[in-house]
């Protein structure tokens, strides 16, 4: 047989292997929703319970590695992969974040990591059904380096440091649930790691301190909509769950490696874009300098400018301006 050439085959696949129906989806979501948002409480090792490890790969692993899927396709604008790179994934789950990278990419080799045995074998199954075997482990292998180490959604769990895993030229991924106090966590862990010399890859362009920090009232994480597989959208339908947009924060980090901040672009943008009466305006944040509160006036808009118009939350944008507001008829230009 062929192997699964999309995630939702690959689900079909887990299914008829290792099953999961709607109806125990929807329960085991209801009960790790209400964990994961502090409503019941934690419960360690919960993945190792094969109905809720089923209702995790049915509903949050797509989910999830469409989001690892997004930062991966910006990391290869700035890194591409010279060579088929060596990856971990720590805190695998049932390997989301692998799954996401080997669904695109080619790997030299693939270590899963997780404390729940349990879902390591789903993991390596997942990742096997690809033609890719992976080693399974309880714990990261001592002194070895990878060239790409993934941890998606796992800080809530666990406070290990990841750096010391990654290759001088490699690159460390974090991806966290967009929740303020979950988001500046990460925005101060970005900052303590560009003080000892860490390059921040992405999402920032700029290596100074996050400016973001000294206002209460923004948190840097992405908000992109995104077409809701089927089982998905039935799961937040009979619990009233939104994932209509692909909610996250992430940080990306490296030694020597290459950055966002090599390419061109001079600022990237950190809010919605609002669109009030005669004007429209986004924060931008620049290469250094504070938070810029930055508007285009509607009678300036012009080919020159509409790249501003059309701009989401996360482009990366060429545009002339500094301090902490300020307003400009262009030229904006979208970096692609
Ligand atoms: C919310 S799940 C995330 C799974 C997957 N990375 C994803 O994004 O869908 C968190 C995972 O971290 C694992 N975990 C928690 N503490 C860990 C630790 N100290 N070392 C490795 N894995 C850990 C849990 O067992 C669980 O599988």
């Amino acid at each position: 047989m062929n192997a699964p050439a999309s995630l939702r085959e690959l689900l079909d696949l887990y299914q008829r292997e290792r099953g999961g129906s709607l109806a125990e989806t929807a329960e085991g979501v209801r009960q790790l929703s209400d964990m994961f948002n502090g409503i019941t409480p934690h419960r360690p090792g919960y993945l190792a319970s094969r109905p809720l490890r089923r209702a995790y790969v049915h509903y949050y692993l797509p989910v999830n590695a469409e989001k690892v899927a997004r930062v991966l396709a910006e990391l290869a604008t700035y890194a591409p992969f010279a060579r088929p790179p060596r990856v971990l994934d720590f805190g695998c789950g049932p390997g989301t974040a692998a799954l996401a990278l080997l669904l695109r990419h080619p790997v030299r080799d693939l270590t899963l990591v997780d404390v729940v045995d349990e879902a390591v074998d789903d993991a390596r199954f997942l990742c096997g059904s690809l033609g890719v075997e992976a080693r399974g482990l309880a714990e990261p292998p001592p002194g070895e380096k990878f060239d790409l180490v993934l941890a998606a959604n796992v800080l809530a769990e666990t406070e290990r440091p990841l750096e010391d895993l990654v290759a001088d030229d490699g690159h460390l991924v974090i991806l966290e649930p967009a929740l303020r106090t979950t988001t500046r966590k990460l925005m101060e862990r970005r900052d303590r790691l560009a003080a000892r010399g860490f390059r921040i890859a992405a999402p920032c362009l700029r290596a100074p301190a996050c400016p973001m920090l000294e206002r209460d009232d923004l948190w840097c994480h992405q908000d992109v909509p995104w077409p809701r597989p089927g089982p998905v959208a039935e799961i937040d339908r009979r619990l009233g769950l939104l994932k209509e947009t692909l909610k996250y924060s992430y940080l990306v980090v490296t030694r020597t490696g290459r950055a966002l901040a090599d390419r061109p672009g001079s600022h990237r943008v950190v809010s919605n874009l609002h669109r009030e009466k005669g004007k429209a305006w986004a924060w931008l944040c620049g290469r250094d300098g504070p938070l810029c509160r930055t508007e285009v006036l509607t009678r300036h808009r012009s080919p020159e400018t509409a790249d501003f118009f059309h701009a989401d939350r996360g482009d990366v944008l060429e545009i002339p301006v500094s301090g902490p507001s300020a307003r400009t008829a262009g030229p904006v230009t979208r970096v692609r």
